[in-house]
């Protein structure tokens, strides 16, 4: 009887959450915390060093977090590339437990990539190349230790890595770090009621759901808008949960740019949904809201995620940016034409998830692609008799093309580099990817629970 007693006593522990919300534990907003750049070194035989390590971080007034980050206490220093350039990274686990780096949408070799074969021991460090030999895109980088990417992540290990090149320039994009060119990374966590990331796995099997919203690991922000053309680089880094991301003001915006860069052509459109891992740049014009207004950034429930302070220096003097159009199709007819050559099964929630009905397993190669060559892989998420549940699903080592969902032509904002795609029960995805570089590459489910509990494969690109 005490024994059950206890269990009881666990379980209510857990129904009554002890959780916080924002708002009982801080009030007013602060201002958006902007990731630092990461400088390039000049001195040594590497570009740049990113340093994972424990840290402390205040979300909330007067009390403090354990949290881990790239180089400081939470996320990371954005990494900017420049498209065509190679550069030496050292990387370096100052944790208390292994961990790897991964350049999630960089077309690397797989030697480079930082998958759960790559990791680093406690102490100790190593020298990536990364050659960023695709257009500029927005793309980012975090852990990828086997059973434990959704824990690391979900304490803080993530940052932004941004592929820089002159077709972005060209269309005279923002592009002023800070001032008219955001990364926004898109967060939600549980906090304990000593206000501490405690990450319960079993809790969270399909995908921990915080009641918490960070952006830039920033809790209740507001970010003061000087310019009337702003770029946002926005990041779904959530472990799990999708988002519907509005004004509150009902204004339209454009979309410029998909997981992999630009758009065939921009889009107009007044909501962007993202699944976990996938990104969006999108351009807000300001400058015909009035500043009484609030304006807002929300989620699909009308929540505030990110208030804007309307705060113009001066006159409008920006230019507006210059629309385009891509001369060459998205889809050839002939890509559109190849056949199927793969088929993903996803399947299942919790910790009963599988693809193709199979776990993961490290020493298990599940298929294999030649480098160079397109091939047509179909993905199917197929419903359980409950209905199933969306799966992000993201293939390492590549920017593919979305040919059709259910048969159908995708979305404009659909139509440009994709690294991963959200799939909705009893939908089948065709996608065109090429492999540009060898090594062995990881395709899963990016909740990040479902890809520890298995819900990952192995592709050889030869
Ligand atoms: Cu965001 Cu396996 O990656
Ligand atoms: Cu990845
Ligand atoms: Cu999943």
């Amino acid at each position: 009887e005490t024994m059950e007693h206890g269990a009881m006593e666990g379980m209510e522990g857990h129904m009554d959450h002890d959780n916080v919300t924002p708002l009982q534990a801080s009030e007013g907003t602060q201002e958006l915390v902007i990731p630092p750049l990461l400088d390039k070194q000049t001195d040594s035989d590497f570009e740049y060093e990113v340093v994972a390590q424990e840290g402390t971080t205040q979300f909330f007034d007067g009390s403090i977090t354990k949290t881990y980050g790239y180089n400081g206490n939470l996320l990371g220093p954005t990494v900017r590339l420049k498209e065509g350039e190679t550069v030496k990274v050292k990387v370096r686990n100052e944790l208390n437990e292994p961990t790897t780096f991964h350049w999630h949408g960089l077309e690397v070799p797989g030697s480079e990539d930082g998958g759960p074969h790559d990791e680093i021991k406690p102490g100790e460090s190593k020298v990536v190349t990364l050659k960023a030999n695709q257009p500029a895109a927005t793309l980012w980088y975090h852990p990828h230790a086997h059973k434990k990417t959704s824990e690391q992540v979900f304490k803080g290990l993530a940052g932004m890595l941004y592929v820089e090149g002159a077709d972005q320039d060209s269309a005279g994009l923002p592009t002023s770090y800070g001032l008219d060119d955001i990364p926004l990374i898109f967060q939600d966590r549980i906090f304990d009621k000593n206000l501490q990331l405690n990450y319960d796995e079993l809790m969270n099997s399909d995908g921990t759901i915080g009641d918490v919203s960070l952006v830039n690991g920033t809790v209740n922000p507001k970010l003061t808008v000087t310019q009337p053309v702003m770029r946002f680089r926005i990041l779904n880094g959530a472990n799990a949960r999708n988002y519907t991301l509005r004004l509150s003001n009902g204004a339209s915006f454009t979309q410029i740019a998909s997981d992999g860069g630009l758009l065939e052509e921009p889009v107009k459109t007044d909501e962007i949904t993202l699944s976990a891992s996938e990104r969006s740049e999108i351009l807000i014009d300001f400058s015909e809201m009035d500043s009484n207004e609030t304006v807002a950034i929300t989620d699909e429930e009308g929540t505030i995620l990110l208030p804007f302070d309307l705060a113009f220096e001066g006159e409008a003097t920006r230019k507006s940016v210059e629309s385009w159009t891509s001369d060459e199709p998205f889809l050839t007819e002939k890509e559109k034409d190849l056949p199927i050559s793969k088929q993903i099964e996803l399947f299942g929630m919790m910790d009963m998830v599988t693809i193709n009905g199979k776990k993961f397993d490290p020493e298990r190669i599940d298929l294999r692609q030649k480098k160079g060559v397109p091939e047509v892989w179909e993905i199917y998420n197929k419903p359980d008799n409950m209905g199933g549940m969306i799966h992000p699903f993201h293939i390492h080592g590549t920017q593919f093309k979305i040919i059709s969902r259910d048969g159908k032509e995708p979305a404009p904002n659909e139509q440009g580099l994709k690294d991963s795609v959200l799939i909705e029960p009893g939908e089948r995805v065709k996608l065109l990817v090429t492999f540009p570089e060898e090594g062995t590459y990881m395709y899963h489910c990016h909740i990040l629970e479902h890809e520890d509990n298995g819900m990952m494969g192995q592709v050889e690109v030869y």
